[in-house]
């Protein structure tokens, strides 16, 4: 397993591109299922969920090409996945295990096919990660469930029915199933409580742009008038707010002056808000975000909690915790949406950081410095946790099980070489 090794203590100077967003390019890739013609996807990120996800699809008869970068100076690849006919409904386990988004081809395998048979994705390092709000309210569809030998069997046979559905908690997963499952379904369908994730305006962008009629995404109320047919269409992925997020943090963690292109820094108001707060200088564009700090003056602590779009993102909670280590007084974080998501806190706290767990609130006490260690990475967002903690820390660190930290971050170690930070991939 690869593993990463770093020397901290400098700041990280220069410029980031900025991928497209992981979160955004799954429920895209799922949403080509609706349809027999091409679905053309420009700037999507070279992740190892992508691959995966492209698998998945595989298995179902979609038949997809990856080409080259796209035009004028983009990163991503442009994905072209068309299925002339779904030839399995099954998405099996070994695949659905390695990929927990899988389970955003319920809905459309049950809109296109009316059948579905999908793996129960499991649980994973942050939480046990059920799928009850989108059964209950596929059901609300029509569609008919049973859970049986690990597997989800879904049908629809008579097709699915437009309904009032109100989830009763948020989630972003359920809310694209359930998107992409009504916009073929019989008349209309409101979601209420619906996620408000930038992620899920680009998956409706693009889904209308197929020609359902879907309004409200962005607000909590979504209503979608269902079609006979959704066509091809060609989308470009939104930019990766929490890639975004990362590499701020890691640029105001190290007192460096960072330019971040090819973003949208309106995506993460909620972040940029408690970092003005802890003392970064922040300047905004169009499409660039620029982190600076004078070295010589630290970050103060500030309390932070995560909550749904358009609070703080969990996915930016372990990286804000590690910038925190090193600030200033005390930060008090809360985390909301998960029952598990502190597996960095053990491993940071090998690396001298001051913190006490309460539940579901970690206290951060700032220290002088850190020191490098060997730790192990646990989890997607846990693994960038240690690398801004690496960047920072004094002496080496080095990074065990960094395949978790390739399914979300495109050539993180090109990134941050290319700003002045020491850090190198051992493969083994
Ligand atoms: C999406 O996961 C993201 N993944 C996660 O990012 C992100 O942390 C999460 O949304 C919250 O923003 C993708 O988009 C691929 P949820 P999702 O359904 O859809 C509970 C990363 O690091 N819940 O909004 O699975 C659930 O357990 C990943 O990129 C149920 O109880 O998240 C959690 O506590 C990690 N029943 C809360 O709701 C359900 O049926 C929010 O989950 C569904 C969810």
């Amino acid at each position: 397993m690869d593993k990463l090794i770093m020397r901290g203590g400098q700041p990280l100077s220069g410029t980031i591109p900025i991928s497209g967003a992981k979160n955004a390019a799954l429920p895209l890739m799922t949403a080509s299922l609706l349809t027999s013609d091409p679905l053309i996807l420009r700037h999507v990120p070279h992740l190892a969920d992508i691959t995966t996800l492209a698998e998945v699809l595989g298995e179902h008869g979609a038949e997809l090409s990856l080409h080259g970068h796209g035009d004028g100076g983009e990163t991503g690849r442009v994905l072209s996945i068309a299925t002339p006919q779904i030839t399995n409904a099954v998405a099996p386990y070994e695949l659905v295990r390695k990929m927990r988004a899988s389970i955003l081809v319920l809905g459309p395998l049950l809109a296109r096919h009316g059948e579905a048979k999908v793996s129960l994705p499991g649980g994973c390092a942050i939480g046990t990660r059920p799928v009850d709000l989108h059964l209950k309210a596929l059901e609300q569809l029509g569609a008919h469930i049973e859970l049986e030998g690990g597997y989800i069997h879904a049908r629809a046979d008579k097709g699915l029915k437009g309904a009032h559905i109100r989830f009763p908690s948020v989630s972003v997963g359920a809310t694209e199933n359930l998107l992409m499952a009504a916009s073929l379904a019989e008349g209309e369908t409101i979601l209420e409580n619906a996620a408000r994730e930038p992620e899920i305006g680009d998956l409706v962008a693009c889904l209308n742009g197929m020609g359902a009629k879907i309004r409200g995404a962005g607000s909590e109320t979504i209503s979608i008038s269902g079609v006979a047919r959704l066509h091809g269409t060609e989308h470009r992925v939104i930019p990766d707010r929490i890639e975004t997020g990362t590499y701020a943090l890691a640029a105001a963690a190290t007192g460096g002056d960072v330019t971040l292109t090819g973003t949208r820094p309106e995506l993460i108001d909620s972040l940029t808000e408690l970092m003005i707060k802890a003392g970064a200088d922040i300047e905004t564009g169009a499409e660039t975000m620029r982190i600076f700090r004078d070295p010589g003056r630290a970050l103060e602590g500030v309390d932070m909690m995560t909550q749904p779009y358009p609070g703080f993102p969990t996915d930016l909670q372990a990286q804000f915790m590690a910038c925190m280590a090193t600030a200033g007084g005390a930060a008090m974080i809360s985390e909301t949406i998960f029952e598990n998501r502190f597996m960095h806190v053990p491993e940071l706290m090998r690396m001298g950081a001051n913190i006490n767990l309460h539940g579901g609130t970690a206290l951060v006490r700032g220290v002088e410095q850190l020191t490098g260690a060997p730790v192990m990475a646990t989890d997607l967002r846990a693994s960038v946790c240690l690398v801004i903690a690496g960047l920072v820390a004094k002496g080496e660190t080095e990074i065990n099980r960094v395949y978790h930290l390739d399914r979300g971050y495109e050539r993180i170690e090109d990134k941050l070489s290319a700003c002045g930070a020491s850090i190198r991939r051992e493969r083994s």
